[in-house]
């Protein structure tokens, strides 16, 4: 029997490349690869990469220098780079760095075993186009494998609204929604490896709209077809634009048990002015009306959500509204970032800040949000909430796992085996974690 090849992925970015690296490395399964968890075994090395922010895109390049001597060691080691920064820069990650074998787009994974073929007979091999098939349904997976408690399901890729920062209309293409019907059979099949709980993926995960019985399917429409789903106990989706949250999805969000109350809706800016210049087409407003709504639908429900400071002409004025709209939201959690200029985007052309104000925003931003954070995760003491269990904790006797707020919980939970969950209440919050007791 021949020794199976190795296969190294690094992934970068959101959870959808998370999704993308476990579909390439099944495929690649096919070929004959295991993952293997260095690259020093390798023989093969994946990047998938992300291109969202400046030093994000840096870091492929300065991970792509370290392999230098690896290859020389063993020439037959192949080299690829997948993901955003291969959709974005294509052949110039060839040029800026030759020991790159094949470079491969989010669209194009499917031929990602015919490129490693090719790269084995010496041929680089490039592949950025946006094909009409569905790359999912040709990614074939290997057999049935166990999986954890919780998985990923992309259902919806692309974006078509253009916030003047954001690289992703360009690097993942028009937004496309898959098939209801592959969608739930691979929600079943993961059911059957033993996934308790998926996380539905997109871009703009809420403007799914992907063709079903009888018609287009909203988003709602195939959460409720999921949570008929024997053994699937949770359904979360991210991430949502504002504009595409319908009256359907706020809905389930009161009346369906197994979807999560937990909403992951990124806002930018609370600054009118900059929420135009960023082509949100959404005002700040708008934003506190669906939260009321969100909130009527599901009193419970815990807000995350993603912040930019220092864009593009940001006054002291329209970051203070911005603090300020974080105060009235109240978020469980949430992502800040500095802005980042993106060539070939909008905002790139315009003047930007000077960097010490930037990072002097991101902090009294981030102090803020970790204030918040921090408040309603002490709130939970005392509580009952369902927790679903991954992994087996530090002490003896020990396990871990997730809240329905996505909180870790430790629990001393003897005899209690991942993928069970079970009803805590919260005894104790600590830094990052909550403790509690089975009841
Ligand atoms: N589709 C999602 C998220 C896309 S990227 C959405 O619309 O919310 C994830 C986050 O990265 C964005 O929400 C934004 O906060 C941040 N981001 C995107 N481009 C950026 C840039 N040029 N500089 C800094 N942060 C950026
Ligand atoms: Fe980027 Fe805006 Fe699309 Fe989100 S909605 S992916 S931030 S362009
Ligand atoms: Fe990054 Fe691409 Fe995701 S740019 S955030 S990996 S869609």
């Amino acid at each position: 029997m021949t020794e199976p090849k190795k296969l190294f992925i690094k992934t970068y970015g959101c959870q959808m490349n998370v999704y993308d690296s476990e579909r390439m490395a099944e495929a690649l399964g096919g070929q004959g690869y295991v993952e293997t968890q260095s690259p020093d075994d390798a023989d093969m090395i994946l990047l998938n990469t992300c291109h969202i922010r400046e030093k994000a895109a840096e870091k492929v390049y300065s991970e792509l220098g370290r392999y230098k001597g690896l290859k020389a060691a063993k020439p037959d080691l192949k080299i690829g780079v997948a993901g955003c920064v291969a959709q974005a820069e294509g052949e110039e990650i060839m040029r800026r760095q030759p020991l790159v074998d094949l470079v491969v787009g989010p669209q194009s994974y499917h031929r990602l075993p015919e490129m490693e073929a090719k790269a084995g007979q010496g041929v680089k091999a490039l592949d950025t186009d946006f094909p009409e098939e569905d790359k999912f349904e040709k990614l074939k997976s290997r057999p049935k494998a166990k999986r954890g408690p919780s998985a990923f399901l992309t259902v919806q890729e692309g974006c078509d609204k253009f916030c003047a920062f954001c690289v992703v209309p360009y690097t993942r293409g028009a937004e496309v929604s898959r098939p209801a019907g592959r969608i739930l059979d691979e929600a079943r099949d993961l059911v059957e490896r033993g996934v308790r709980e998926i996380t539905l993926l997109g871009q703009n995960v809420n403007a799914y709209h992907g063709a079903g019985e009888g018609g287009d399917w909203g988003l709602a429409r195939l959460i409720w077809a999921l949570s008929e789903i024997d053994g699937l106990a949770r359904i979360r989706f991210t991430t949502s634009h504002p504009n595409d949250m319908d009256d359907a999805l706020i809905e389930a969000h009161g009346t369906c048990d197994k979807l999560m109350p937990y909403l992951h809706l990124p806002v930018q800016s609370g600054s009118d002015r900059i929420l135009k210049r960023m082509n949100r087409s959404h005002t700040r407003d708008d934003y506190f009306r669906l939260i009321d709504r969100m909130r009527d639908a599901r009193p419970d429900l815990h807000l995350s959500g993603d912040f930019i400071v220092g864009f593009p002409e940001e006054t002291d004025q329209d970051f203070e509204d911005t603090l300020d709209l974080i105060r009235r939201v109240e978020y469980g959690s949430a992502f800040s970032f500095k802005y980042s200029t993106r060539p070939g985007t909008p905002a790139a052309e315009r003047a930007q800040l000077p960097e010490d104000v930037k990072d002097e925003r991101l902090q009294r931003l981030q102090g803020l949000l970790t204030e918040q954070q921090r408040r309603l995760q002490d709130a939970m003491v005392g509580k009952t909430v369902g927790v679903l269990f991954e992994k087996t904790g530090r002490l003896p006797g020990q396990m871990v796992g997730k809240s329905d707020y996505l909180h870790a919980v430790h629990v001393a939970a003897e005899g209690v085996v991942p993928g069970e969950l079970r009803q805590v209440k919260i005894v104790e919050s600590g830094p990052n974690s909550l403790k509690g007791e089975l009841i």
